[in-house]
């Protein structure tokens, strides 16, 4: 590192995303991307919009992608903030709202590991709440009454990479026990087997519901995310947009990310289709003797009581699928296995079968 970078620049341990291999042939498994093509009416919308009028700014306010997910979710449109991906609305989340006079973060040990990345970049306080041993997300844990209420909770539902799922009222519970806290709902996967918390965006004022279209929607690439909240909350979320990039979102993406959420019927079937191949998936890793946790994501977490999970990230490689392994404690047994077409899926269980047998003799 440049001896002009600050310190805090130095000390920074940025997150580490999956791998993106430009091999062909590669099965990639590995960073939970959907298996199917956006909606072709995305893709019609994107060409569209890509003409001459590119020379104007996009719409700063990004007021008709909005009223189609306000519409979606039966809010306002003054409820929705959008950005250019969930990562970057989590960013202001972290820099806007949980940073209040002291007062923790409380998070998951197991979650998204992008939030310790933000606290440390924002210097947000936190306190780690530990997962039960089942991986489940303790619900008393968020509710018990504390000396100083916390800034802040935040946990993703369906959690990652565990893919296990908090039901809404549980969701409702932690909402509802902390009325002095912010409480931050990552729906990343929940068109996977959840139901979102939005219903609870009009009721109470401390909720904030942060979804994305890079799983469901299969557009990881255009880069889009959203947040339902107050309006109070919403309007906060414009004055950082607009004090940091009054444009997040280029006018390609508004078009394909509206034409997108418009396509239900598409979304539905493409769901559908991931969800079929999800539970296929699960049986036959159970077949060969894995462990699997009960997914309502577009991935499964798996471990094997005889093999080491690194090696067998590592052996899959070699025969050209990518599957996520994370070195941290209490999860380094399991690997995140992102749910791919049935012929992918079949391809992995075939690979994986080969070197069970091998490592067996
Ligand atoms: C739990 C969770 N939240 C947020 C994100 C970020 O998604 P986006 O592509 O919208 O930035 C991810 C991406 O993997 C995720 O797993």
């Amino acid at each position: 590192m440049s001896r002009f970078w600050s310190d805090h620049v130095n000390n920074l341990q940025p997150y580490v995303p999956g791998e993106q291999l430009a091999i062909e042939n590669l099965i990639k498994l590995n960073t939970n991307e959907h298996p199917y093509g956006p909606s072709p009416k995305a893709i019609a919308a994107i060409k569209q919009a890509a003409n001459d009028s590119l020379r104007l700014y996009p719409s700063y306010d990004a007021k008709g992608l909005r009223q189609s997910i306000a519409r979606l979710h039966h809010l306002e449109v003054e409820n929705v903030f959008v950005g250019n991906g969930s990562d970057e609305i989590l960013a202001h989340i972290f820099s806007g709202l949980f940073l209040r006079g002291g007062r923790p973060l409380l998070l998951p040990d197991i979650s998204y590991s992008f939030y310790r990345t933000y606290c440390r970049y924002y210097q947000v306080p936190f306190e780690i709440i530990p997962l039960a041993e089942d991986f489940s997300i303790r619900v008393e844990d968020y509710t018990q009454q504390r000396d100083v209420a916390p800034a802040a909770i935040i946990f993703a539902n369906p959690n990652a990479p565990t893919s296990l799922l908090v039901e809404l009222g549980d969701v409702e519970r932690i909402v509802k026990a902390n009325p002095d806290t912010v409480v931050v709902v990552d729906e990343a996967y929940v068109d996977f087997g959840g139901k979102s918390a939005s219903g609870l965006v009009k009721q109470y004022p401390n909720v904030v519901v942060v979804q994305t279209l890079s799983k469901s929607y299969a557009l990881a690439g255009l880069r889009v995310g959203f947040a339902l909240a107050s309006p109070e909350i919403v309007a906060g979320l414009e004055r950082i947009k607009d004090s940091f990039n009054s444009y997040p979102l280029d006018s390609l993406a508004l078009a394909g990310a509206q034409a997108a959420i418009d396509d239900q019927d598409y979304f539905n079937e493409v769901r559908k289709a991931v969800m079929d191949a999800r539970d296929e998936l699960t049986k036959d890793l159970q077949g060969l003797g894995f462990t699997v946790l009960p997914s309502a994501t577009n991935f499964v977490f798996a471990a094997h009581p005889e093999h080491d999970a690194a090696h067998l990230q590592q052996a899959l490689k070699e025969r050209g699928v990518l599957v996520r392994h994370f070195s941290q404690e209490r999860i380094q047994q399991f690997l995140r296995i992102t749910v791919g077409t049935l012929a992918q899926c079949k391809r992995l269980t075939q690979e994986l079968a080969t070197i069970l047998e091998r490592n067996a003799e």
